[in-house]
């Protein structure tokens, strides 16, 4: 089995970035980014600390950290998109580092971020990461914080072959159903829109949505039965 995790590692996270570093600038606006910042200001929780798996050269986490006055940590595969990164954040005196690394081993401490988002990166990631990347998002995010997810949302889930690189899957679901099924968190927004802009997007396969998924502080309240004695 192709291991996707590994190619980007070795050579398609700098292919990635090489191919659209001109489209990955903290001053060029992106929906999804900007409707992210919009819920998280409205929302009353502290936002002290963002965390983005799959960051690229972090052009979103910058935005997010500049409107927010937040500190980000980012993970991306990219050596380069790394640099480049902490190279615009440096000049830009914000409080973002990247870090070079993938979605399922994150090294940050339990419940140590506010908002951890998956910004376009859970359709790369191999099948078998999935849910041990689900698992380490549950793990970084604190109790009341947020799990913003921005991907695509068809009809229905499949896989493409991915353009770029012989042997890698695009695959393409509503990533939010499967933290949303174990009852650990609460659909706080979602906002349809497409790659074109904002707005529903009636071809199913150009779909995107931004989840914002709110981690349920207490997710098993105690279960009394009906006329019990204390
Ligand atoms: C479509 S880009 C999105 C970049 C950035 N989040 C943005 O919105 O501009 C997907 C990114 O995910 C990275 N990526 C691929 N596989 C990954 C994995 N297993 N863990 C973390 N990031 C991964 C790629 O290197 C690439 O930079």
């Amino acid at each position: 089995m192709t291991d996707q995790r590994d190619i980007f590692l070795k050579s398609e996270g700098d292919g990635f970035f090489g191919r659209n570093r001109a489209q990955l600038l903290p001053d060029k606006e992106r929906p999804s980014t900007t409707r992210l910042i919009e819920f998280l200001r409205e929302t009353k929780g502290p936002v002290r600390h963002v965390t983005e798996i799959g960051c690229g050269n972090g052009s979103e986490l910058l935005k997010i950290c500049t409107a927010l006055e937040c500190e980000g940590t980012g993970f991306e595969p990219s050596g380069e998109a790394v640099a480049d990164g902490n190279r615009m954040a440096a000049e830009l005196g914000q409080r973002m580092t990247l870090f070079r690394g993938t979605a399922e081993d994150l090294p940050l401490p339990d419940e140590s971020s506010d908002v951890l988002l998956f910004g376009f990166c859970l359709y790369l990631v191999d099948r078998r990461l999935l849910l041990p990347a689900m698992g380490e998002a549950y793990r970084v995010l604190r109790p009341g914080g947020f799990l913003a997810i921005v991907d695509f949302d068809p009809a229905q889930q499949h896989r493409r072959a991915y353009a770029h690189h012989d042997g890698l899957w695009s695959y393409k679901q509503d990533y939010s159903r499967i933290p949303l099924a174990t009852g650990l968190y609460s659909l706080a927004a979602k906002v349809p829109m497409s790659h074109a802009g904002d707005g529903f997007e009636a071809d199913a396969d150009e779909r995107v949505a931004l989840n914002i998924l709110y981690k349920e502080p207490a997710p098993y309240p105690m279960w009394q039965a009906p006329g019990a004695v204390r």
